[in-house]
């Protein structure tokens, strides 16, 4: 860092871990600019949950907690219907922050936790957002990375500029990434044959009735899952709606749903409502009304699932947060991980390692790798309780729902879960480091 003692940091995208990261370099004494591709924040999303790691960070950001509290959706828990539509079993928060559940305590809507997060660091003098710009380019100077390094953008909204750190935030399909590294666009992301479409709809003929706040979620063969979740809104529901397609079994996917959804989303969204109602052909249940909705929704956003893991989160003065360095993919972490990887490397370059970057970045390595692995491991037989891929599969997924349920054994077999996936963990399960931040 020579001479200006105060870090110069780049910060690529403002949803979860970008905002989060600003946050905390600017406790650190850093000047921090924001840049976000899309014009304005994006509010657009479903439920995401913080849990474990995640409820650590915020509980360390004075005020968000109950922010995100004012926020969370009101729902009292989720029934999985059979094929027929009736409830077969139905799973509540554990009502414990600390030992969370299938479902978390702090369920809220993404565009709510990033317009929380932009709040709180909007007016900073030491933060500056700007919208509708990218990066084009990044040039590392010297082998050793002594020097800063130039970034031009490709919106010319700012010129090109020296950073001493550069942080990527840009989410699983992160642009930012495959320049930082040097890779090609998709060379870091691990396809779970899934994705997942969110969209708002009429309430009318969804849920049973205007006062209940249970979600509901109903599988049908294919590995297609549909939930509908009321909205704080009146007369309004939100909608998932997610495929997960079997492996494929040779190397040949060339014709595999997953690349032909990929091809659609190339296209846009109208292309792609129209791939996902095809694919919702004969899916019964409310799923025609629920198409339908779709088809007319404003608020559409649909996402491939996949993972992403590289072999180092950083290059020189480049480094991957959030998704765009350890996308879970389906285990429900992704937000977690954003907050706690944008905390941690914010303390360990801006604080513990001040003025020696490269132990810095390597103690944020060291830090987030075992949490990253064992949050981004998939519970085994997911896929066989939320998206069976057959009329027996459902069925026998039905029958011991209904068993487990009925002779109460549901909080067990959540623990038994939690004993797999870091993701149902408490708070206290990873402990995050403390830094001696300033102000
Ligand atoms: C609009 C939207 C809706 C979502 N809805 C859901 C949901 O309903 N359920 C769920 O589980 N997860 C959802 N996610 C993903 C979820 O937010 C993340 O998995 C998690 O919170 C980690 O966040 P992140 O900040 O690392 O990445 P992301 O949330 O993916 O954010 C990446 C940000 O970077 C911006 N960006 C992308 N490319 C560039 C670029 N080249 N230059 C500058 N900025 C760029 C994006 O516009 C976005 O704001 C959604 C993400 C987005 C962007
Ligand atoms: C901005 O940074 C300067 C220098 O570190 C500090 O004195 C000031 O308090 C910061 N402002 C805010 C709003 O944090
Ligand atoms: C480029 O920046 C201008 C503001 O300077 C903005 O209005 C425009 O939307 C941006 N273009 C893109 C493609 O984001
Ligand atoms: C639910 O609310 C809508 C208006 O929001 C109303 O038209 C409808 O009759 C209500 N249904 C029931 C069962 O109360
Ligand atoms: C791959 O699958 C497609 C469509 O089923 C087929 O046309 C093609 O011949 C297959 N290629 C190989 C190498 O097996």
């Amino acid at each position: 860092m020579s001479g200006d003692s105060r870090l110069r940091v780049l910060i690529v995208g403002a949803s979860i871990a970008g905002p989060t990261a600003a946050y905390w370099f600017a406790k650190a004494g850093a000047r921090v600019t924001v840049i976000e591709r899309f014009p304005q924040l994006r509010t657009s999303g479903q439920n995401i949950d913080i849990r474990t790691v995640g409820v650590t960070v915020m509980r360390k950001m004075p005020g968000m907690e109950a922010a995100v509290r004012a926020k969370t959706v009101p729902m009292s828990g989720i029934s999985f219907l059979s094929t027929s539509g009736r409830p077969v079993a139905t799973i509540k928060p554990s009502g414990n922050p600390d030992q969370q559940a299938l479902i978390s305590e702090y369920e809220i809507l993404r565009g709510d936790l990033a317009k929380i997060l932009y709040d709180m660091t909007k007016d900073n003098d030491n933060i500056t957002y700007v919208f509708g710009e990218q990066v084009s380019s990044i040039q590392q100077h010297d082998h050793n990375n002594d020097g800063p390094v130039t970034v031009t953008f490709a919106n010319n909204t700012l010129p090109p500029s020296d950073f001493d750190l550069v942080v990527a935030c840009d989410g699983a399909t992160s642009r930012t990434r495959a320049l930082g590294l040097g890779c090609a666009l998709r060379e870091h992301i691990h396809p779970q044959n899934r994705w997942a479409a969110y969209f708002s709809l009429p309430r009318d003929g969804l849920l049973d009735n205007n006062n209940s706040d249970l979600g509901e979620l109903y599988s049908a063969p294919g590995g297609r899952l549909t939930a509908v979740a009321p909205d704080a809104k009146p007369g309004v529901a939100r909608a998932t709606l997610m495929a997960y397609y079997p492996p494929p079994n040779n190397n040949n996917n060339t014709d595999s749903p997953m690349r032909a959804f990929r091809e659609a989303q190339k296209q846009g969204d109208a292309a792609l409502k129209q791939f996902i109602a095809h694919q919702w052909t004969n899916a019964g249940w409310k799923c025609d009304i629920i198409i339908s909705g779709m088809l007319q929704s404003q608020d559409f956003y649909a996402t491939e699932i996949a993972q992403v893991k590289t072999p180092s989160l950083h290059r020189g003065r480049f480094v991957l947060v959030g998704d765009a360095g350890y996308a879970p993919g389906p285990t429900g972490t992704g937000t977690s991980l954003a907050m706690a990887g944008a905390y941690v490397l914010a303390g360990e370059v801006g604080i513990k390692h001040r003025g020696d970057l490269k132990a810095g970045l390597r103690g944020y390595e060291d830090v987030m790798r075992p949490i990253v692995e064992d949050l981004q491991r998939i519970p085994p037989g997911l896929g066989a309780v939320f998206a069976p891929q057959t009329w027996w599969g459902l069925w026998v997924r039905n029958l011991v729902l209904w068993f487990v349920w009925r002779t109460g054994f549901l909080g067990l077999v959540q623990r038994v879960v939690g004993m797999f996936a870091g993701a149902f963990a408490g708070a206290e399960k990873y402990t995050l480091p403390e830094y001696e931040w300033e102000g």
